[in-house]
């Protein structure tokens, strides 16, 4: 991350892990975890919906290859949210990727807290979004990194224990970068987006990995662990690393539960795609909740153009010439996506013209 935004980052709240064994079996938890709208806002029958399929494998297979874009743009345009499967990347990075958050958030406290957030800082181990002392908090810890490009990392938040975990996280986050890249080519494609353009806009682009910690909670349906919101970026790539379910997604008014299949990524439109796209795709609100007896841990990387990119409408977008939002460099959107507490869309409602 840039300069500027190290001015940036959350206030600093409880450890959400050492709360869920304080309270463990307990009838009560702290009340800025209690949340009216985790109970009251309708859930969708999980029969109802499943969010669609995409394939990677006949995404580049060339006789193939047209069919699927198809569906990869009707998955992005009318439900902002698909999973990819046959994606190449190894079943080992995977594996391994996932067995090194485990064991960090299985540390203790003290060791996990080598790299926790310093104040102003997006990155370490800590919470992000909290703005204010009144503000109710989400009920989960994060890890959060900036992966790419590679000169954007900064060690010093990267666990050391596991002491495989900094060389997996950096296999897995190569891989995710090549593969988010070619993701992002079908769908500039899709958008008729002019290929330079497209290739200026994520050389370089900004990676980076938030790793979600949900613990038990005994309150479990009145807990939010991730509060509604958007990403940020043009795509995220989230990968359960356990068997936990908990992620819901905004469909006609209710939330719908993700169930993943082993060893996809569930891949969602952030704002910042549906911004240039002039809104042809649109970012999709999304939460996650938690479980009473289980943990869940969940790892999401954000894709995001270059620090210096423009965010706006692209010019070859159809329609283009009513520009839906306003256009914003990406170190200022950056900026501006960190500073306010996250509440579903406002952030886009903000950068939308002509309202
Ligand atoms: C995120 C996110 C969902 C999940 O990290 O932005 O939405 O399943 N995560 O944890
Ligand atoms: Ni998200």
């Amino acid at each position: 991350m840039d300069e500027k935004s190290k001015a940036i980052g959350s206030l600093p709240v409880p450890n959400v892990q050492s709360l869920s064994e304080e309270f463990h079996g307990s009838e009560s938890i702290p009340l800025r975890y209690l949340r009216a709208e985790a109970e009251l806002d309708p859930v969708v029958s999980d029969d109802d919906w499943e969010i669609p399929i995409v394939d990677f494998s006949r995404l580049i297979d060339p006789e193939l290859s047209a069919q699927e874009s198809a569906r990869l743009h009707l998955a992005c345009r009318d439900w902002g949210f698909f999973q990819l499967i046959n994606h190449n990347i190894p079943y080992e990075v995977i594996e391994k990727v996932k067995v090194d958050v485990t064991k960090f958030f299985k540390l203790p406290l003290e060791e996990k807290k080598a790299c926790r957030q310093l104040p102003g800082n997006l990155e370490g181990y800590g919470q992000l979004f909290v703005m204010s002392e009144d503000q109710k908090l989400d009920w989960a810890d994060i890890l959060y990194l900036n992966t790419q490009p590679v000169k954007q990392r900064n060690m010093s938040f990267w666990p050391s224990q596991p002491l495989t975990f900094r060389h997996t996280l950096d296999k897995y986050s190569s891989e995710l970068y090549l593969l988010a890249d070619v993701v992002l080519g079908f769908m500039a494609k899709n958008l008729g987006i002019n290929p330079e353009v497209f290739a200026n806009m994520f050389k370089d682009g900004i990676q980076s990995v938030r790793v979600n910690y949900y613990p038990p909670c005994p309150l479990a349906e009145k807990v939010l662990g991730f509060s509604p919101h958007s990403d940020g970026s043009l795509i995220t790539l989230v990968l359960q690393a356990n068997q936990v379910q908990g992620l819901q997604i905004k469909k006609n008014g209710g939330w719908v539960t993700v169930k993943p299949l082993s060893g996809a990524f569930v891949v969602n439109i952030g704002d910042s795609l549906e911004i240039l796209s002039n809104g042809i795709y649109q970012s999709i609100e999304h939460r996650a909740i938690v479980n009473k007896e289980k943990e869940r841990i969940s790892i999401a990387a954000f894709h995001s153009p270059n620090s210096d990119f423009m965010i706006g409408p692209l010019p070859d977008i159809s329609g283009v010439n009513e520009a839906r939002y306003r256009t914003l460099n990406n170190k200022d959107f950056i900026k501006l996506f960190f500073s306010a507490k996250l509440e579903g869309k406002s952030l886009l409602d903000g950068m939308k013209l002509n309202r």
